[in-house]
C-alpha cells in the first residue's frame, strides 16, 4: 500500500479541490480523506505543495513504430510520455505501414504493455494507407481496441471519400479526427500565409486552407451524425466554428496545442529555426488570443502535444525542406503551468478537464476518477518544479522541441498507473 500525504487533490468529476491524502491499496484507491495515519507496511510519499490529479492523457502524439523507428520507437515514446506526467496516449497512425489492420493496432498495444509505462491507445487509419480511396479495416480495428480513426498528418482530401469514412465510423461510437487540410490551398506551404511568409519569402499555408475543412467536416457531421474531434486547430475562425457546432448541438470537440497556444508566426526569424516549422503552422498573435480564451472557457475541448519526433538531419537543414513537427510529450505540462496555471490564468480544474476527462471522453476510453474504489492512475505535479528545456531534458529520442532554450516552472513529479508508480520524483521508473 502505498499512502500519498497531503497533496493538493484536484477532480471536477467529483467536485474535489482540497488538501487530502489518498492511500492506495494495489490497482485503486482505498481510503481519500483529511489525515489517513500510516499503518506498519505503508510506504508515505509527501506530497504537500503538490496537486494530484486524474492520470493525463496525450491524445495525439506521433510514436513512428513501427516504420521510422530511429525518431522514436514505442518504448522511448511511452518513457517520454511518462516523464511527461502521461497515464495514456493515443498514437496517430502514419507509421509505415501505416496504422489501417487490426493487426497493427493489437501491435502497437501489446508493445506498450511491454514497458509498464504510459498505456497506448492506437487511433486507426481511416482510409487504406492514409490514400483517401478506399475505406480501412474499420471494424476489425474497434475490435482490436482502436479508440478513434483518423488520416492525420494530410487529411482526407475528398469531402464524399470523407462522407463515406464518417458514415462507415458511425456505427462503431468512435471519434473521426480530422486533420483540416486541403491540399489545394497549402500546396508548398510552409509557414503561416501572411506577414512572415511575405518577409521571410517563403510559400504561405493559408488560414483558410484549414478552416475551409473545418466548414467541410462539421457540416459532414451534421449530415452523418458521426462525432467528430478536430485536430490541432490553429485559427481563431477554426475555433468560432466549432463554438458555433456546438451551440447547434453537434457531436464536434476540438483540441491545440501548444505550440499553437504559445508561439507565433513572428517566432520565425531570419535564424529558420526549423523545429518552429509545424503543420498547421504557427499563426497570428490574434490567433493565440483567441485560442487561450478558447481554452479557458471550454470551447476547446483539450490540450495534446501533436508529439512529432524527427531525426537530426530531417531538421538541421533548409527551413523548405525540414520535416513539419516539433516533440512536445515533455513540454507541455510545464507550458501550461507555467503559462497558465501558475498566473492564474486557467484553473487546476480546467487543466484536469483539458488534459484527463475530455480526452477520455472522446476516445470513450473508462473515466478516471479520484474516489474511493477508483482506478489508481493519477498524475501529480509539483507547481514549483524549475524546468530548463534543452537536448539532455529529453526521454524522446528525439530532440527537435520549438521550445529549447526555455526555461519552465512546473512540471510533473510522480505519475501513478493503475497503482503502479511509472514516475519517481521526475524520474523514469525503472
Ligand atoms: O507537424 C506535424 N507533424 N503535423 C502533423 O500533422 C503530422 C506530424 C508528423 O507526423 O510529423
Amino acid at each position: 500500500m502505498v499512502l500519498l500525504k497531503g497533496a493538493r487533490v484536484v477532480d471536477p468529476q467529483v467536485g474535489l479541490d482540497a488538501v487530502k491524502d489518498v492511500l492506495i491499496d494495489g490497482t485503486t484507491v482505498a481510503a481519500l480523506d483529511d489525515v489517513i495515519e500510516a499503518s506498519d507496511g505503508v510506504e508515505v510519499i509527501d506530497c504537500a505543495g503538490k496537486v494530484l490529479m486524474p492520470g493525463f492523457v496525450d491524445m495525439h502524439v506521433h510514436f513512428r513504430d513501427p516504420g521510422f523507428e530511429y525518431k522514436e520507437d514505442i518504448q522511448t515514446g511511452v518513457t517520454a510520455a511518462t516523464h511527461g506526467g502521461y497515464t495514456d496516449v493515443a498514437t496517430m497512425p502514419n507509421t509505415n505501414p501505416i496504422t489501417d489492420t487490426g493487426t497493427s493496432v493489437r501491435y502497437q498495444i501489446d508493445r506498450g504493455i511491454e514497458f509498464g509505462l504510459a498505456r497506448v491507445h492506437p487511433i486507426g487509419a481511416l482510409t487504406h494507407g492514409e490514400e483517401g480511396e478506399s475505406l480501412a479495416e474499420i471494424g476489425d480495428m474497434t475490435m482490436e481496441g482502436a479508440c478513434g480513426f483518423s488520416d492525420d498528418g494530410h487529411g482526407v482530401q475528398s469531402a464524399g471519400m470523407m462522407r463515406t469514412c464518417m458514415e462507415y465510423v458511425s456505427q462503431f461510437d468512435r471519434p473521426v479526427i480530422a486533420h483540416c487540410e486541403d491540399e489545394s490551398l497549402t500546396a508548398n506551404g510552409v509557414i503561416n500565409e501572411g506577414r512572415a511568409s511575405t518577409r521571410l519569402g517563403m510559400f504561405g499555408w493559408p488560414a483558410l486552407g484549414e478552416e475551409i475543412e473545418v466548414i467541410r467536416d462539421i457540416e459532414l457531421c451534421r449530415l452523418t451524425g458521426c462525432p467528430l474531434h478536430v485536430a490541432h486547430i490553429s485559427t481563431a475562425r477554426s475555433l468560432d466554428l466549432v463554438r458555433q457546432a456546438k451551440a447547434d448541438g453537434l457531436p464536434v470537440t476540438c483540441e491545440v496545442t501548444p505550440h499553437h497556444l504559445f508561439l507565433t508566426e513572428e517566432n520565425i526569424t531570419d535564424s529558420y529555426n526549423t523545429n518552429l516549422k509545424v503543420n498547421p503552422p504557427l499563426r497570428t498573435r490574434n490567433d493565440v488570443e483567441a485560442l487561450i480564451d478558447g481554452l479557458i472557457d471550454g470551447s476547446i475541448d483539450c490540450v495534446v502535444s501533436d508529439h512529432a519526433p524527427h531525426a537530426a538531419h530531417e531538421k538541421d537543414c533548409e527551413f523548405e525542406i525540414a520535416y513539419f513537427g516539433t516533440i512536445g510529450l515533455e513540454t507541455t505540462v510545464p507550458l501550461l503551468v507555467s503559462n497558465l496555471v501558475n498566473r492564474g490564468l486557467l484553473p487546476w480544474s480546467r487543466l484536469v478537464e483539458a488534459c484527463a476527462v475530455k480526452p477520455r471522453e472522446i476516445l470513450r476510453l473508462d473515466p478516471v476518477k479520484v474516489e474511493v474504489g477508483g482506478e489508481a492512475t493519477f498524475t501529480i505535479v509539483d507547481p514549483c518544479a524549475e524546468v530548463a528545456v534543452t537536448q539532455d531534458y529529453f526521454d524522446s529520442k528525439s530532440k527537435n522541441s520549438a521550445f529549447l532554450g526555455m526555461r519552465l516552472t512546473g512540471a510533473a513529479s510522480d505519475v501513478f498507473v493503475d497503482g503502479k508508480q511509472t514516475l519517481v520524483n521526475g524520474v523514469v521508473a525503472e
